[in-house]
């Protein structure tokens, strides 16, 4: 058997084992088999790789030898980060790693041409030479976005830059006009190669990556991310096709489109029009004005009088958010859910879609601290209970659980579906101040008549309540 086919043949189970990996992800119970069958399928896949260069005959034994150094370099790189990042952090760090895939279709496209280029027409002929120009042009073309959008997004996620959206006059009008200048420069670029052409699309492409991202409200930042996994993953398949390597163009095509189907479920749960966000035409931030003032005054609670308030109830339910994930509150939480359950109080959580910085940040979280899955809810499991539940606790969450999202048209939030916490009979909302959450919007659920403040780090907060709730008297467990 030649080292071909036995690269085919394990760039097969690779995909295959991507497949498994994508639809064990897709639920809580599976995610760590996913996870395995992902690991495997890419550790199959660099070992093919790098087997089937050092068999290459047209590539020198110093090439195999790059290639391994860089693989151990990389691996040895993403095991430290890997190790080192807080939770909170993953958000951006993927962000990261989409821009470099991004940068390698950008390289790998160039490396195209001036391959092409320098050899003459090779083994391209005719039509054949025009489809490699245009795979080389749309490689280049959404590389070079996925680029600079993705570094953007790290950085406004990583709070170096605003997260607010900028907003330069006739901002359609120049993402129009990127789009166009493309167009064109494709076809210039199939009929007539020259190196002014790929600068210019390079040129073009990241000035429209970094637009794009840039005018992309910070409320709807979490489908951009979304959207940049799926651009690198198209930008990935374009490589593949260039690189004339299966498997890339196969792995590309399943991140691009799993990508684009989250990005497609993320738009339904923040109800917004994927076209719009990508167009930056959502998400502009006018901080309501209103405030203390407005909304008449808020109420404050203690973590006794939270213990109190729990120790009485039969329902609780409990919506965490980003803040839950500063604090690493998963494990106080954790322990309070088990002790409430242990006096007979029905617990369950809330999970809104967008909570957090990632999608199924919470999840994540909760199952890290052994929450059980079944008591772990959807935002649309759990909403219509919420009107009959005795207590709610807000933890760390802010704009996944504010009622203007429902309530106010002029809202930047309007539409986006919430958790309703406030039909609760009694909300105790965790957080460190009056500050609005990640789309700088004023929460009028903080000034609600059911609705008290519970100030100080959550983590904290939750330990003293434990504390507290052992210090209270026992309630039979109804048989
Ligand atoms: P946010 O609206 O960001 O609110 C988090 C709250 O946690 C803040 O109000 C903050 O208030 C509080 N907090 C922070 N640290 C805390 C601590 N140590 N102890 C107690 N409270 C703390 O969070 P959310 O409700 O989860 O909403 C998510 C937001 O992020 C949405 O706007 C969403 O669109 C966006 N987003 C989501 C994603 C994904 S994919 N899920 C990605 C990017 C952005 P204080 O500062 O007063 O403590």
């Amino acid at each position: 058997m030649s080292a071909a086919s036995i690269a085919t043949a394990a760039y097969l189970v690779a995909a295959l084992l991507f497949i498994l990996s994508l639809a064990g992800l897709s639920k809580h119970e599976t995610a760590k088999q996913g996870w395995v069958f992902g690991v495997a399928g890419m550790v199959i896949a660099l070992a093919a790789t790098i087997g089937l260069s050092v068999h290459d005959s047209s590539v020198r034994g110093t090439t195999a030898l790059i290639v391994a150094v860089a693989t151990v370099i990389g691996a040895v790189v993403g095991l430290w980060r890997a190790r080192i990042v807080q939770m909170t952090g993953m958000p951006e760090l993927i962000a990261l790693l989409h821009s470099f895939v991004g940068l390698a279709a950008v390289l790998v496209g160039w490396a195209s041409y001036v391959e092409v280029e320098d050899k003459g027409l090779g083994s391209f002929a005719g039509s054949l030479l025009r489809i490699h120009h245009a795979e080389v042009f749309i490689g280049i073309f959404i590389g070079a976005v996925t680029f600079t959008g993705s570094i953007v997004a790290n950085l406004k996620l990583s709070a170096r830059i605003k997260s607010a959206p900028l907003v330069l006059p006739g901002k359609n009008l120049l993402n129009l006009s990127a789009l166009l200048a493309f167009a064109i420069l494709t076809v210039v670029f199939v009929l007539h190669p020259a190196l002014w052409s790929i600068s210019a699309v390079t040129a073009v492409a990241l000035l429209f990556g970094w637009h794009l991202v840039a005018s992309i409200g910070g409320g709807d930042m979490p489908v951009v991310v979304s959207m940049l996994n799926s651009y690198s993953g198209w930008a990935a398949a374009a490589s593949g096709f260039l690189l004339d390597n299966d498997l890339l163009i196969v792995t590309g095509a399943l991140v691009g489109s799993s990508g684009a189907y989250l990005s497609y479920i993320m738009c339904q749960a923040m109800n917004r029009s994927f076209i719009s966000v990508i167009a930056g035409g959502f998400g502009i931030e006018a901080p309501s004005g209103a405030g203390e003032g407005e909304y008449g005054e808020h109420r404050e609670t203690s973590a006794e009088q939270t213990a109190e308030l729990l120790a009485a109830a039969s329902t609780v339910v409990i919506t965490p958010g980003y803040g839950m994930a500063v604090a690493q509150a998963q494990y106080p939480v954790a322990e309070l859910t088990r002790a409430l359950r242990a006096r007979g109080v029905d617990v369950r959580f809330g999970i809104h879609p967008v909570a957090g910085r990632l999608p199924g940040h919470m999840n994540v979280l909760l199952a890290e601290a052994k929450v059980p899955y079944d008591i772990v809810l959807e935002m649309d499991e759990i909403n219509d209970d919420l009107a009959g539940t005795d207590v709610v606790l807000v933890i760390g969450a802010n704009d996944t659980v504010n009622p203007a999202a429902a309530e106010d048209p002029s809202s930047p939030i309007a539409g986006m579906p919430v958790l309703r916490v406030w039909e609760a009979e009694h909300v105790v909302v965790f957080k460190r101040s009056m500050a609005s959450g990640y789309a700088g919007v004023q929460n009028p659920l903080f000034y609600r008549e059911n609705a008290a403040m519970l100030f100080g780090d959550a983590k904290t907060k939750v330990d003293e309540i434990v504390a507290a709730l052992a210090a209270q008297p026992a309630v039979p467990v109804p048989a």
